[in-house]
């Protein structure tokens, strides 16, 4: 007597009787759910909206608000000084809500950037003419109001962003200009007493920069802001790595492993905040150029997950050529991000894909 095959399966027993495993190719699986599996928080991806052409295209959306591809979202701009405090304490939060709505509707995290920057002020603060004393209470107010209006919706804040120099030192900015190294500290204790008062300790508080990735001045300098803020009792729980790179220049998987395993032992968190790894000239799209783009950023994510469920997660700084900050801000350079300007995936899509299973680079 011949068994057809389901037949056989069901006298084998259970282990044969389960359904095959679903034929998902990796991009089918979505890079959000290979990291939570990872035992990741997130992939993550940075999105400037409101209020841009991406608000309202239909194709971008449907795969920014896909939470197996991204289950965390950033805004690149929304919640940002100049937009939440554009006249002096008066506010402003609709771009910010908009970002939050969106994220909720789809399972997806937030992390609200940010408080302090030397850039993306209103005009009220570059040019006031402020003491120690006045610029430091311009500080207060904004972080408290801006802090509890968002409140427990955030997972986290930058408090800081980008405060240091190549070489280690504070870098100019009204804020370390007029109130000297203090406002650094005094951001994170605002925040943390912001918190207190509306009972969300457990929103993280976040120190972000680029050029920290890998060992050397800058990474030792945020050792001692970490250390001296823990010297004045005041709260800091992660290191946000922006890892902006370029194609072929990304720091070696050891580097930044051992970089965020330098910030791990000092008891924080880490994340990687805006990855992105641009061409620094055309052609953006040829093979051997995105074949070194996908290796950069498999070391990245690679890191990532080497280092452990203490880096937490990453998140690109955009995920496509199409909306991208790079040619806005590098001239000449682009095609840094992980789907093209027409919204395809790249190979650097596909070797995520891999770090996140713990694979060998497949497109690298
Ligand atoms: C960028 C945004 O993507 C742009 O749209 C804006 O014009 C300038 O800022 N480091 C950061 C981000 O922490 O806030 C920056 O975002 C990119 C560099």
């Amino acid at each position: 007597m011949r068994f057809s095959l389901a037949t056989a399966a069901l006298l084998a027993g259970p282990a044969l009787a389960a359904p095959p495993a679903p034929r998902h190719d990796d991009k089918d699986v979505g890079l959000n759910a290979l990291a939570q599996r990872a035992g990741k928080l997130w992939f993550g991806t940075a999105a400037d909206i409101p209020g841009t052409d991406e608000t309202t295209d239909a194709a971008y959306l449907k795969i920014l608000e896909n939470p197996a591809n991204f289950g965390e979202i950033t805004p690149a701009n929304a919640m940002k000084f100049m937009y939440t405090e554009p006249e002096q304490n008066v506010f402003n939060y609709t771009g910010g809500d908009y970002v939050l709505n969106l994220a909720e509707r789809h399972g997806q995290r937030v992390r609200c950037h940010n408080l302090v920057w030397a850039s993306q002020l209103s005009d009220f603060v570059n040019n006031g003419n402020w003491t120690k004393e006045s610029l430091t209470a311009v500080m207060r107010n904004h972080i408290f109001h801006v802090v509890q209006h968002f409140g427990r919706r955030c997972y986290s804040w930058d408090v800081v962003n980008e405060a240091l120099n190549g070489d280690g030192t504070f870098s100019s900015s009204i804020w370390y200009d007029t109130i000297g190294e203090d406002y650094f500290y005094l951001a994170f204790q605002y925040a943390q007493e912001a918190l207190a008062e509306i009972h969300a300790n457990d929103v993280k508080l976040y120190y972000n920069d680029y050029g920290i990735e890998n060992p050397g001045t800058k990474a030792d300098a945020v050792h001692n802001l970490v250390k001296e803020l823990r010297k004045r009792d005041i709260r800091i729980d992660g290191i946000g790595l922006e890892s902006h790179f370029e194609v072929g220049f990304t720091p070696s998987l050891q580097d930044q492993l051992s970089t965020k395993q330098g910030y791990i032992a000092l008891g924080l968190d880490v994340a990687i905040t805006e990855l992105d790894v641009r061409f620094t000239q055309a052609p953006y799209y040829d093979a051997a150029g995105e074949k070194q783009q996908a290796q950069d950023y498999y070391t990245s994510v690679s890191s990532c997950i080497e280092a452990g469920p203490k880096c937490i997660g990453i998140t690109v700084w955009d995920f496509d050529d199409k909306y991208s900050w790079v040619p806005y801000t590098f001239a000449g350079q682009g095609g840094a991000d992980i789907y093209n300007a027409t919204l395809q995936a790249k190979p650097a899509y596909y070797a995520i894909a891999d770090a996140l299973q713990g694979k060998a680079c497949s497109v690298c």
